[in-house]
């Protein structure tokens, strides 16, 4: 098959090549687990910068967070995800030198990546402290059909010598440091030891347990196939596999192996204990080889591309791009529905491997219309926590309801900053709003039954609780939510943030909507869940008396009552080296001025269209956009999003090429520590909700693309109400197909448009930019 350039991410192509980036870049994961792209030898260790290692999804460990002052309620414990040894390691052992003992010089030659299938490849050169050379390349790929699986191929040529090389595969046991040297809590700021080794006698296995958890993972490697001179020896008491090889130039050795990861207690619990689970690996392993292994996790990369892929045309370095983004949002997105997605996927340790409203608002519309299926399986992890969130509610002296961590792996808060951690309660209606919009999209009933309703309910009758009827000036008896923080976290501890309390009203409308719904359609749910009709009208009222913050002499959407008070921060004047300003100064310090990380007013605006006209829209992002430091990797796209909307093609563009490019171009200069997840959704959002223009409405899908003169197509494809349509935007004329499905209308800005059978429907557009 011809190789499509735009699927390939060609390590010529980065601006910034710095190992520690480009372990991330080149990440592979698959929701389950990811690896960093490490230096396989990690040979030159003492510069080495790079900072290698496996992260499985939802494996993490507990300490105990230390306060200097600890007040009641504070969470107790670190959530931290475990950072397990690198399975790309390798030794080689020349000259009676080992690599990992005496460091060999280890050069990048090249590294691709093929989105397309998910296949990496990478070549190093590798010189000897006596000058031999060698040539080692990797092939891997992390396993799309078998979640438990990552497999590496090596490939070892002499180029300057004839001689023996012992190649040694072993277990990784170092324990890797997280640094965390300056004050940045993006990083990770702990790691953790990890635990023991298990030593069956035919296969390097190590178990790890971490901590304090509950939690257990059985990891081990295998020789794919079978090679009579691949031998299991021990060196220094650690199980390894060791080849012993006579190289000649120019003469290729080729060996492969699968990496597979159990759960531990699970293993113990099934009836297959870990010496089966080991036993039956090996055989599998044996009747392996990594072309069937692969061509079966290719296939499945290009299914999730058959319904997922964004295609561009006039800009190969933006198409690649977005690929990039939803390549890493496939690989970042747990399946099982016991984990979410993680802040920086699994492709590093930053922010912990926590889980954050990013999913719910950046990420899961691209999951939702068009993988529903894993919309589904993060939205039941969501479920799957209700417990703890109840829990942290009474914490937060509510007696009814939940509320959602802000940050978490367990369900457990896990933010020991609460002024911007668990005070932005915003979360809870951030989940409810996307329950809603997967439900509206996928019309689930059976998830709203099952699971969605009881999160929607739960979470209403935590505003209810949570806020008060006030006075708030000259307006009587509204209902006001005190102390919180919205998204942008250079504001905290407010009255009335704008977003919460939008967001708070819509998640009371939601509940009755549903509760309307299911008393005609299964009144049995409300009875189980004690929702009466006393608390529907309780619902209602709230919401109808929810007060919104309006100027009205700036004529804006006040973001929160005290915002008029405070003085602008100069960010014109401020020193380029100052961003981002939470490195450098005090949180009290930002707290006292006007000066957003990222959008917050402006997220409602996005996220509730008809709420304002046009001419509002543009003062609400006049007025926010000069007080935006945009620090925040989570701020340009919906930027990007609304600058469509007031039809601003420059600013709309852009904010996009900025959200687009931005690990690949290390915009934000902490892409070492992970990708920016969040703001890979946000790709998705600018161009679906904001290029293409695309609302699910109460009349239906509808359709207002505004057409940067840079490209000459868009297309893409969405899930919606169990059909599936393909778009095709060009500059005069949108296309509309419908692929899978019962005919259905849809809009064209107020034209409706019938799509019957799979015959494309043009519509010539007017009034568009070229
Ligand atoms: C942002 C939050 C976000 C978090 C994790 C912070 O910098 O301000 O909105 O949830 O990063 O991505």
């Amino acid at each position: 098959m011809a190789i499509d350039d735009q699927y390939q991410i060609h390590l010529q192509k980065l601006t910034n090549k710095e190992q520690p980036v480009t372990e991330t870049i080149y990440a592979l994961g698959n929701g389950h687990m990811g690896v960093r792209a490490s230096n396989p030898l990690q040979g030159n260790s003492d510069h080495y910068e790079g900072n290698p290692g496996l992260f499985v999804n939802g494996f993490y460990d507990l300490s105990p967070i230390t306060y200097g002052e600890r007040y009641f309620g504070y969470p107790r414990n670190n959530q931290t995800i475990a950072q397990l040894p690198d399975p790309r390691f390798l030794i080689l052992e020349i000259d009676g030198v080992r690599s990992d003992q005496t460091p060999f010089r280890v050069e990048t030659i090249d590294k691709n990546l093929d989105m397309e299938t998910g296949l990496l490849v990478e070549t190093f050169r590798i010189t000897t402290p006596k000058q031999k050379m060698l040539t080692l390349t990797l092939q891997s790929f992390m396993s799309q059909s078998d979640y438990h699986l990552y497999v590496v191929r090596y490939e070892i040529r002499a180029l300057n010598f004839s001689g023996k090389v012992t190649l040694l595969k072993q277990h990784n046991y170092v324990n890797q440091s997280i640094p965390n040297s300056n004050e940045d809590v993006r990083r990770a700021q702990r790691h953790n030891p990890l635990g023991q080794v298990y030593m069956p006698a035919d296969s390097p296995t190590m178990l790890i347990e971490t901590q304090k958890s509950q939690l257990g993972i059985l990891m081990m490697f295998h020789y794919l196939g079978s090679d009579p001179r691949m031998k299991m020896v021990s060196r220094n008491n650690i199980p390894c596999y060791e080849v012993q090889l006579d190289l000649t130039p120019g003469k290729l050795e080729q060996f492969a192996f699968g990496y597979s990861l159990g759960n531990i207690h699970a293993l113990m619990t099934v009836e297959m204990g870990p010496d089966f689970y080991i036993k039956k690996t090996l055989e599998r392993f044996h009747e392996q080889n990594f072309a069937k292994l692969f061509e079966a996790s290719a296939n499945h990369m290009r299914h999730f591309w058959q319904d997922s892929d964004i295609v561009i045309d006039g800009d190969p370095t933006l198409q690649r791009g977005i690929r990039f983004n939803l390549f890493h949002l496939y690989q970042a997105a747990g399946r099982d529905s016991v984990t979410d997605v993680p802040a920086k996927g699994v492709t590093g340790p930053g922010y912990e491997g926590h889980y954050f409203w990013d999913t719910e608002m950046y990420m899961l519309p691209f999951f939702i219309y068009t993988q529903p299926e894993i919309a589904k399986a993060l939205l039941t992890y969501r479920f799957s926590i209700l417990d703890e969130a109840r829990q942290h509610a009474r914490e937060m002296g509510i007696e009814n309801g939940v509320l959602y961590p802000w940050r978490t792996i367990n369900g457990e808060e896990a933010s020991a900053y609460y002024p911007a951690g668990t005070a932005q309660v915003h979360i809870n209606a951030d989940i409810a709003y996307a329950t809603d919009l997967y439900i509206q999209v996928t019309q689930d009933m059976d998830f709203l039954e099952n699971y969605g309703f009881e999160m929607i309910v739960s979470t209403a009758r935590f505003w209810l609780a949570f806020g008060n009827y006030g006075e708030q000036g000259k307006q009587k008896n509204k209902f006001v939510i005190n102390a919180v923080t919205g998204p942008d976290e250079y504001t905290a501890l407010v009255d009335n943030n704008y977003y919460t309390n939008r967001m708070a009203q819509n998640n009371l409308f939601i509940a009755v909507k549903y509760a309307k719904q299911l008393q005609k359609e299964n009144p049995t749910k409300l009875a189980d869940l004690g929702v009466n009709e006393e608390e529907i009208v309780a619902f209602q009222t709230a919401a109808n008396k929810m007060y919104l913050p309006y100027d009205d002499d700036l004529q804006i959407k006040m973001q929160d009552d005290s915002s008029p008070n405070r003085p602008v921060f100069d960010i014109a004047n401020e020193p380029r080296e100052n961003f981002p300003l939470l490195l450098h100064y005090h949180p009290l310090v930002l707290y006292r001025y006007r000066v957003n990380k990222q959008a917050d007013t402006l997220m409602s605006d996005f996220l509730f269209p008809f709420d304002q006209d046009e001419p509002q829209l543009q003062r609400d992002y006049d007025y926010y956009e000069k007080i935006t430091t945009h620090d925040s990797s989570l701020s340009r796209a919906i930027f990007s999003v609304l600058a469509n909307r007031i039809h601003n093609p420059e600013k709309a563009y852009n904010y996009f090429m900025d959200t687009a490019l931005m690990d690949l171009t290390d915009l934000q200069g902490n892409s070492a520590d992970g990708i920016h997840a969040a703001n890979m959704g946000g790709t998705w959002l600018s161009l679906i909700y904001g290029f293409a223009g695309m609302h699910a409405g109460i009349n239906g899908l509808t359709f207002d693309p505004q057409f940067p003169s840079e490209w000459l197509f868009l297309s893409f494809k969405v899930k919606y109400h169990k059909r599936q349509i393909k778009v095709a935007i060009q500059r005069q004329e949108v296309t509309f197909t419908l692929l899978v499905g019962k005919p259905i209308n849809i809009f064209y800005r107020e034209q409706e448009v019938e799509l019957v059978n799979s015959t494309p429907v043009i519509i010539h557009l007017t009034g568009l930019q070229v």
